[in-house]
């Protein structure tokens, strides 16, 4: 067993030579952005892949978040929580937005829906959950709060490519939903990212809104901003999508490797996966309680890392504990008692489409020992 570098994640990469003639076609063209030929061929394919209707395709995954907030005309305080990447809350940050932080859920990782009735002020516009690692939230329970207040629904499902729920892609449900298609994602252009909404005329405002505003050629309908995704990585993320599925069957392979190896070491646990839940396996988080397992999550941590093992703490710290958002009264840590439990606890561990088995024999054996 060699002492080679394993990374948390390996981008998922088209062949070279599939990728060759795409571009030869652009070049052809001179046709570069702006609603190009393989944007809307992606745009289609990704609607068919996603079992969604309408895809707004997005050159990164936060612009989408803005621009969902900007379309629902959402204002004064949202509901989310505090165990996401960042981009999730400075989203409503650069919309003028208060972010409320409710706690989360221990058996998924996601808001609590339970507790977010509590946190409803007459200021509250809407609720951003997350659908973190792909764990799908309780959306039957986030919708009737929100049908009850009459608030919006804003998912970031950008861990939650291709994820369905007793046979229904999870991105149908709240108002909107958003994707990212960073290098780190089970699914990638490179820097990427969609919208999700459920009608055409939805769609057409957010088209305008990604492109500056424009209505037509001399028209500009609103404050837009520029989120369009151009041709070349609209033609890989086509290629992309003949293999997906492949990074996928074999992400779930290592996931059902580390659950098997790990169910029996006392004070490591994880997700349980639902029966109901198409899963992506973009992540596979672990949970070390100290006391049990003898060691801190971060000497585990650094263990790894002098092993060559790169493993990363996603996600900790709590997006509550940073310097924009601590004063915030919802920060607190008597607030976030489940998210704080996850967040020192966390290790996600190496996944991608490239680990093989000596790999994974090193990550376990360091482990289990
Ligand atoms: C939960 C979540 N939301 C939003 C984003 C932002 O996506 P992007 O990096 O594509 O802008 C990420 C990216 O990693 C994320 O993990």
């Amino acid at each position: 067993m060699g002492n080679k570098k394993i990374l948390v994640t390996s981008p998922l990469l088209p062949p070279l030579k599939e990728l060759q003639p795409y571009l030869e076609k652009i070049w052809e063209s001179k046709w570069l952005t702006n609603n190009g030929h393989y944007h809307t061929q992606l745009e289609k394919a990704l609607s068919e892949y996603l079992k969604v209707p309408y895809v707004s395709l997005f050159t990164n995954g936060t612009l989408p978040l803005m621009v969902a907030l900007q379309a629902l005309r959402i204002t004064g305080e949202v509901i989310t929580t505090p165990y996401s990447f960042v981009a999730t809350t400075h989203a409503l940050w650069w919309n003028g937005i208060k972010p409320v932080f409710v706690d989360v859920d221990l058996a998924t990782g996601n808001i609590d829906p339970n507790k977010i009735e509590a946190a409803i002020t007459p200021k509250t516009t809407a609720i951003m959950p997350v659908h973190v690692y792909g764990n799908p939230c309780d959306v039957e329970a986030i919708q009737s709060i929100a049908d009850k207040y009459g608030l919006k629904v804003i998912y970031d499902a950008a861990h939650a490519f291709g994820v369905e729920e007793n046979g229904k892609s999870i991105l149908e449900y709240g108002d909107m939903s958003t994707l990212s298609f960073h290098a780190t994602k089970t699914y990638n252009t490179i820097e990427g990212g969609a919208l999700i909404c459920h009608d055409a005329k939805t769609k057409e405002q957010i088209d305008y809104l990604k492109n500056f505003g424009f209505a037509g050629e001399t028209t500009v309908i609103a404050p837009g901003i520029n989120g369009k995704m151009d041709e070349v990585r609209a033609a890989y993320g086509l290629l992309q999508l003949k293999h997906v599925d492949n990074a996928i069957q074999r992400r779930k392979a290592i996931a059902d490797i580390y659950r098997k190896e790990l169910k029996n070491v006392e004070g490591i646990t994880f997700f349980q996966d639902l029966s109901t839940v198409k899963y992506n396996y973009s992540y596979f988080p672990i949970f070390v309680d100290e006391e049990k397992y003898g060691i801190s999550r971060d000497r585990l941590y650094e263990k790894m890392k002098s092993k060559n093992i790169f493993a990363r703490r996603y996600f900790y710290p709590l997006i509550s504990d940073f310097s924009t958002y601590r004063g915030l009264p919802s920060s607190s840590k008597d607030n976030l008692p489940n998210a704080h439990k996850l967040a020192d606890g966390v290790i996600c561990l190496p996944m991608h489409h490239e680990l093989e088995e000596d790999d994974l024999s090193r990550i376990l054996e360091l482990m289990v020992k």
